[in-house]
């Protein structure tokens, strides 16, 4: 990979998402056949989390597991970064002890600073603006369920959130069509769409918005969605749970849709609001597969940016 860090899918090129989608096919079917690639023997992944995870920690502490390394847990109360001390000076010191850094915080600019301190790679587990891990996951999933990412339409119907900006973004790399629908509000930012703008050619080929859900899903290959209140947004929640009311991915949204599109979801859903248990659990949800290829597409990373 040409890039040091994963801090945003900005980071990368086409030909590192190729390599990365090819590997991490290759390393899935060779866990699958149950071998053992002990590549990060000896190495060791800090692993910074200011918000809560379930599938982050977990899926990065046992890729380590799998390839021989180890991973540190490191909560706010272990290093309070910033206040206990600089991001700087963590930085610094861990790029002495450790081979990466993978961290989820709530200012996307502590990963920047991070990331440009430290001489160890970087990897962004979420941020309040992106969350790269999740979209790289999701649009190897989408390959590995359709054949191929050409000629599809992927509709996001929810908030312009983190997860709605890494996945508009990649998907406009990769030239895959994806309609964002979301209420008044809670658009993709102008701020972002301007960045997108800036780094994607031809990005309005790609990247649409519309206020109109059915509209968003009309011929999908695939429906996603997100929470409608993210980690840091529980105070707005009863407002949030009316401004989005018509936005639930339920039976009768992906009715909409083509016949066999996949729903995907990055988790933790938040059942009966975002998505019904009828979808989570129905015929179309690819959900626990693509919560599943966390592993696998973070071992492929993990092994590019630490051995390279
Ligand atoms: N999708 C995702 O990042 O899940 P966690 O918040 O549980 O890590
Ligand atoms: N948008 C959600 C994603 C959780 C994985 C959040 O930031 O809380």
């Amino acid at each position: 990979m040409k890039c040091k860090d994963l801090v945003s899918v900005a980071d990368l090129e086409r030909e590192d998402i190729d390599k990365l989608f090819a590997l991490t096919a290759e390393m899935k079917e060779s866990c699958k056949r149950g071998d053992t690639d002990l590549c990060l023997a000896g190495k060791t992944l800090g692993m910074i989390f200011e918000k809560s995870s379930m599938r982050t920690r977990v899926s990065f502490e046992v890729a380590m597991t799998q390839m021989g390394g180890h991973a540190i847990y490191l909560t706010k109360h272990d290093i309070n970064l910033g206040e206990r001390e600089s991001i700087k000076d963590v930085s610094k010191v861990l790029s002495r002890f450790i081979d990466c850094i993978a961290i989820r915080t709530y200012d996307h600019k502590t990963v920047t600073e991070l990331a440009d301190c430290s001489s160890i790679p970087v990897i962004n587990a979420l941020s309040d603006y992106t969350h790269p891990c999740q979209a790289l996951t999701d649009l190897f999933t989408v390959k590995e369920k359709l054949g191929t990412l050409d000629d599809i339409k992927i509709a996001y119907v929810g908030d312009g959130n983190n997860v709605a900006r890494s996945l508009a973004f990649l998907c406009a790399k990769l030239k895959v069509t994806c309609v964002v629908a979301s209420p008044e509000n809670y658009e993709l930012s102008t701020e972002f769409l301007d960045e997108l703008e800036r780094r994607v050619k031809d990005k309005d080929s790609f990247i649409k918005l519309t206020s109109d859900p059915k509209e968003a899903v009309k011929d999908a290959d695939v429906i996603y969605t997100d929470t409608w209140i993210s980690m840091g947004e529980e105070e707005e929640a009863e407002t949030r749970r009316k401004d989005f009311n018509g936005f639930q991915v339920n039976s009768e949204l992906t009715s909409h849709a083509k016949k066999g599109v996949f729903v995907m979801h990055c988790l933790p859903a938040h059942r009966g609001e975002e998505i019904t248990d009828e979808v989570m659990d129905g015929e179309h949800s690819i959900v626990y597969d693509q919560a599943e290829n966390r592993l696998h597409v973070q071992k492929a990373l993990l092994k590019l940016l630490i051995n390279r």
